[in-house]
């Protein structure tokens, strides 16, 4: 009742349809399925949070998903924020070197990165990946470097680190400050290392289709403790101390949105062994399949398994078809990221140095299949699917 006062009868009247249209995408065997705490559990941290009456605004629930984050991942430099697009554009403010405007980074992506560096009045200018993984490289990056460069923006693609070591060594060389979508790489390590805590910034989301989520959100790691509370000042309306000292804009997480990370962090390691095992069985499944190639793990790298990318080397299938035959067998499998960015009308008159071959080879036959904790009884399924739309 309460709630007709202010909505006209026809969108109450389409709320059923909706939620039922809902449900039964929940049912399909999606991409990026949401991994939620259970209901019960969040039900009765939001009941605690309405009571309070306090929704946001550096609350007790966000400070302590902070708090224990900064356990998890032994480091003291993070701050949350509303989303890693917002996170992003903050880093690159902060950041960047002052008064160049370019800033490199890759066109196989998701638009947000390059958006950001758009955001952030800065330019963006697009390199090749390496020949191997998803990534840009330090040898891709360097001939594109200039007296105009401000900053290198990498991404680990689908968790999958970039050449960290090699973009810490040109970084000193250069003096040009490195900062990473992290947007895939919750939970990742190198050699026992948190992927989060590299460069100048690390840049996380925790949107809802991520491996870990508070339905929209990021994470951002600061090396420098003053540009950390540079950032949480911004992402504040540049407030500081009661003052505005700095230009600012909306980037806080609320209550509501930490109270879901927060319960979804206890089960994080559990969901990890989950996802592994969906992993494994692909892998092996592939492995006796000249069609598809798939990514291997590097030495050293604890993966989160947030996405299983695959790349269809059989040039006799069409993609588009595969996906269609697979999504009439409610397995929802996406071209990600295809096209590359510096294809699409709002990028095509774009920088680019040197060739984007490498990507371009990629972004044509990339497929990402479901995985997800809840996967492992459907795996059966989903490769005899897979097998049949193939032939
Ligand atoms: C590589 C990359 N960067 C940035 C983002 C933006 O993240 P958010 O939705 O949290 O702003 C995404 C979103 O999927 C992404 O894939």
């Amino acid at each position: 009742m309460y709630l007709n006062n202010y909505i006209n009868n026809d969108m109450v009247d389409n709320w059923p349809r909706r939620a039922l249209s809902h449900e039964m995408d929940r049912m399909k065997l999606i991409v990026n399925r949401p991994s939620l705490p259970s209901w019960s559990e969040f039900e009765e941290l939001a009941k605690e949070i309405w009571d309070s009456g306090y929704l946001t605004n550096f609350g007790t629930v966000h400070n302590k998903l902070l708090h224990n984050l900064e356990l998890v991942f032994k480091t003291a430099n993070f701050a949350l924020c509303n989303n890693c697009t917002n996170g992003l554009i903050g880093a690159i403010k902060i950041i960047a070197l002052p008064k160049k405007k370019k800033v490199i980074t890759t066109p196989f992506t998701f638009a947000a990165t390059a958006h950001s560096i758009i955001w952030a009045e800065k330019e963006p200018v697009f390199v090749d990946i390496g020949k191997e993984g998803f990534c840009i490289s330090p040898e891709t990056v360097e001939p594109a470097i200039d007296s105009n460069t401000s900053a290198i923006l990498p991404v680990h693609c689908y968790g999958l680190p970039c050449d960290i070591e090699g973009f810490r060594k040109l970084s000193h060389k250069t003096g040009i400050p490195v900062i990473y979508d992290a947007a895939h790489a919750f939970g990742v390590k190198v050699n026992g290392k948190s992927l989060l805590s590299e460069g100048s910034a690390s840049i996380v989301s925790t949107h809802a289709t991520k491996v870990f989520n508070t339905v929209e959100g990021g994470i951002a790691y600061f090396s420098d403790n003053k540009h950390l509370q540079r950032f949480t000042a911004m992402t504040n309306f540049g407030i500081n101390r009661g003052m505005t000292d700095q230009l600012g804009f909306n980037g806080k997480l609320s209550e509501l949105h930490a109270a879901v990370g927060l319960l979804s962090l206890k089960d994080f390691s559990k969901r990890v062994i989950e996802r592994s095992k969906v992993w494994n069985y692909y892998d092996k499944f592939f492995s006796e399949i000249d069609a598809v190639e798939t990514s291997v793990i590097p030495h050293g790298v604890k993966l989160n398994y947030a996405y299983y990318p695959v790349k269809i080397v059989n040039r006799n299938i069409n993609l588009d078809d595969l996906v269609r035959k697979l999504a009439a067998k409610d397995i929802i499998v996406r071209k990600y990221f295809s096209e590359l960015l510096t294809k699409m009308p709002f990028f095509k008159d774009s920088i680019i140095i040197g060739t984007l071959d490498n990507a371009a080879a990629i972004s044509d036959r990339i497929l990402c299949l479901p995985i997800h904790e809840n996967y492992v009884s459907h795996m059966d399924f989903i490769t005899t699917e897979f097998l049949t739309a193939i032939k």
